[in-house]
């Protein structure tokens, strides 16, 4: 007796995600938008590969994406790594060439990225995320491109402004009021990394956290305080951005919301992040300005503001919102044939009505008229074409529109 061959059962790893033609309908969707938005916006595709070296993401992330991140020794004994966000591979090709390239640029792209993050709504170990980025340019107009690319992906989609919010504050800003309250410019970064920590920690903790990094009770009491500041004025470039997104159609879309600090310890001066207005889902977006990054990997000093958008937290949203079927639309027409006599008609009919720039889906071999029908109405065509003996014999065929289920006729020759 042979012993049974054990089953084996692969499953994605844990984080990792399938896409199935009907996940794609969604990403399709979530994807096109990116792309339109970035496209009429201006920015210029790029794209590069997704292991970099360990060095180059992990000396450039923060403290926490750090420590997320997936790296390997190759056979050569190359400390790689997949990359977990796309800005320090920006910063690594925008320095490479520097001196070719035309600032300002106007970069965008959708990249793979890889976090070994703790599993939570919204948050997997692998996403897509669209970023749009400029490099080189330090007017507001650059914050405003930026953050109006992202809004107008979103409407795109299918989204408005009732459905999301955008908060933005200024890391200079609130470096400011920190140095008012006598709290040196040094310690900012690990006050920074302890605020943004804020809603995921109880205030003691961060509080204990502000304390190890060198604070008195007096500047840790101040520190609360500053974060009740519910106005911006006195912030030129908030004030600036506010006025600017009056005039570009989405200041409804915008929140000073001085609670925004971004985890990642490159940025320096307006960051922003968007939620869903209810407040049921993780960010939707998040980005920043950031003026050092080229320099901390050796290029010249150039500042930059850019955005990552990604695909995880916005798809959970737009089926909350527009339903889970909203992608399910018909497209195309079906083609099938009774007996294996009408295959070659079925095959010249595919032929001719891809020619005109249809999307057809051809059956490979003989049906019954109801399995057919079930399948064209099961791959959401919007026409069907089934030809028969008669039909062939006629040289007329019928094209069903299976919404009105009206027909029309359709010559076979
Ligand atoms: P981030 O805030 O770390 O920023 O990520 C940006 C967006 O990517 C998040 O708002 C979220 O939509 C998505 N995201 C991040 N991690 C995950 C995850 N584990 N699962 C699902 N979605 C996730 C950055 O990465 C910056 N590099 C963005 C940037 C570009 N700043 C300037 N340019």
């Amino acid at each position: 007796m042979f012993a049974m061959a054990e089953k084996l059962s692969f499953e994605a790893p844990r984080g990792m995600r399938d896409f199935y033609p009907e996940d794609m309908l969604w990403r399709n969707r979530v994807f096109d938008a990116f792309r339109a938005a970035g496209a009429a916006a201006g920015f210029e595709p790029y794209d590069a590969c997704v292991v970099e070296s360990y060095e180059l993401l992990a000396r450039k992330a923060g403290e926490e994406v750090g420590g997320q991140i997936y790296h390997f020794l190759d056979k050569s004994d190359r400390h790689l790594a997949l990359r977990a966000e796309m800005t320090p591979t920006l910063a690594r090709m925008v320095a490479q060439r520097q001196k070719e390239l035309p600032l300002p640029l106007k970069w965008t792209t959708i990249a793979q990225c890889f976090r070994y993050e703790r599993m939570t709504k919204g948050r997997k170990r692998e996403h897509y995320q669209w970023n749009v980025d400029i490099i080189g340019e330090d007017s507001i107009l650059a914050e405003v491109e930026v953050i109006g690319a992202a809004v107008d992906a979103l409407r795109r989609m299918g989204l408005t402004t009732k459905d999301f919010r955008v908060h933005v504050s200024s890391r200079r800003f609130l470096g400011e009021l920190l140095a008012a309250s006598g709290i040196p410019a040094e310690r900012h970064a690990q006050v920074f990394l302890a605020l943004d920590k804020r809603g995921k920690m109880p205030d003691v903790e961060i509080a204990a956290m502000l304390k190890d990094g060198g604070l008195s009770d007096d500047d840790v009491a101040a520190t609360f305080r500053i974060m009740g500041t519910k106005s911006c004025d006195g912030c030129a470039e908030l004030t600036e951005l506010f006025h600017l997104a009056r005039i570009a159609g989405f200041a409804d879309a915008l929140e000073f919301d001085i609670s925004v600090i971004r985890g990642l310890s490159y940025y320096t001066g307006i960051v922003f992040e968007c939620f869903d207005t209810a407040g049921e889902f993780r960010a939707i977006f998040g980005g920043g300005r950031y003026d050092n990054l080229l320099t901390t990997i050796g290029g010249e000093p150039a500042t930059a503001v850019g955005l990552g958008f990604g695909d995880v937290v916005v798809t959970e949203l737009l089926k909350a919102r527009l339903g889970a079927d909203a992608v399910k639309t018909r497209a195309g027409v079906a083609v099938g044939f009774m007996f294996p006599e009408q295959r070659d008609a079925a095959l010249a009919l595919a032929m001719r009505l891809r020619a005109e720039g249809r999307q057809v889906d051809l059956a490979l071999k003989p049906q019954k008229p109801k399995r057919f029908f079930a399948h064209a109405d099961a791959h959401r065509a919007a026409k069907a074409v089934f030809i028969g003996p008669d039909d062939v014999e006629k040289g007329v065929a019928r094209m069903k529109d299976l919404e009105t289920r009206e027909e029309t006729e359709l010559c076979l020759s």
